[in-house]
């Protein structure tokens, strides 16, 4: 049920701010999709109840008005705050060695790049994004950032390299969705995904790819909210 899942993505945020927000943790990253709002939730009252100012830097325009919503949160970014204590952000789907497909909301390039900028990248998801291998994330393939000057020429591409490309639409607009930078995002399904770096690695070298939504070896520990209330923590 929308209850259970609810409950779930919000216990595996809680405990997740909960182990990786301490006294000392002064620079967040704060990630994007509806599993993020309970973190931002708990980063608040966290923030509140020790007085100590939390410096939040969003990957999203939906992370930023997170947080200025968040009465106790500064918002910050990557010129203030150059290297993150932690980052906590969803997934769409997390294979066993923590490997993740990010994008299912658009967001996957600033993501990527306050993830990378974090000493700490932590995983919140609900049991649906919990899988052994990437690719069978219940909504999508791999989603792909580009130049969108460049999306046919990419997605012919993507078909050289096996996979079956789709150009995002816009939901309540004819054409295609553009992202916070101003991009064009690809849905390319390759099925199971066994090496996801090499997959990574022949996607990014594309003239007009601006950013994968594969992200390999950057997760060091995983939260997922189970349907029973309790949270599975994978490392
Ligand atoms: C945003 O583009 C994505 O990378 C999200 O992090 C991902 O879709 C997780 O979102 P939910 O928490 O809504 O599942």
């Amino acid at each position: 049920s929308v209850e259970l899942l609810e409950s779930a993505k919000k216990q595996a945020a809680f405990a997740a701010v909960d182990e990786f927000v301490t006294a000392d943790t002064k620079f967040v990253g704060v990630g994007s999709g509806s599993t993020v709002v309970y973190a931002v939730e708990r980063l608040n009252e966290k923030a509140k109840a020790s007085q100590k100012p939390l410096h939040c830097v969003p990957t999203s325009f939906q992370a930023r008005q997170l947080i200025t919503a968040a009465d106790s949160l500064i918002l910050s970014d990557l010129e203030s705050c150059p290297l993150l204590d932690v980052c906590i952000d969803g997934s769409d789907e997390c294979d066993a060695d923590l490997n993740c497909i990010k994008g299912g909301g658009g967001c996957l390039t600033q993501e990527k790049i306050v993830a990378y900028n974090s000493k700490q990248f932590v995983v919140i998801a609900d049991y649906r994004k919990d899988s052994t291998v990437l690719g069978h994330s219940w909504r999508l393939g791999v989603p792909i950032e580009v130049i969108p000057f460049a999306y046919t020429a990419v997605s012919n591409d993507i078909k050289r390299l096996g996979g079956t490309p789709v150009l995002r639409m816009a939901k309540a607009k004819a054409g295609p969705l553009v992202t916070d930078n101003g991009m064009f995002i690809i849905d390319a399904d390759w099925g199971d995904i066994q090496d996801p770096a090499a997959l990574h690695q022949s996607l990014i070298v594309i003239p007009g790819v601006v950013e994968t939504g594969l992200f390999c070896d950057m997760a060091k520990v995983a939260f997922f909210g189970q349907a029973d209330g309790t949270v599975v923590r994978k490392t």
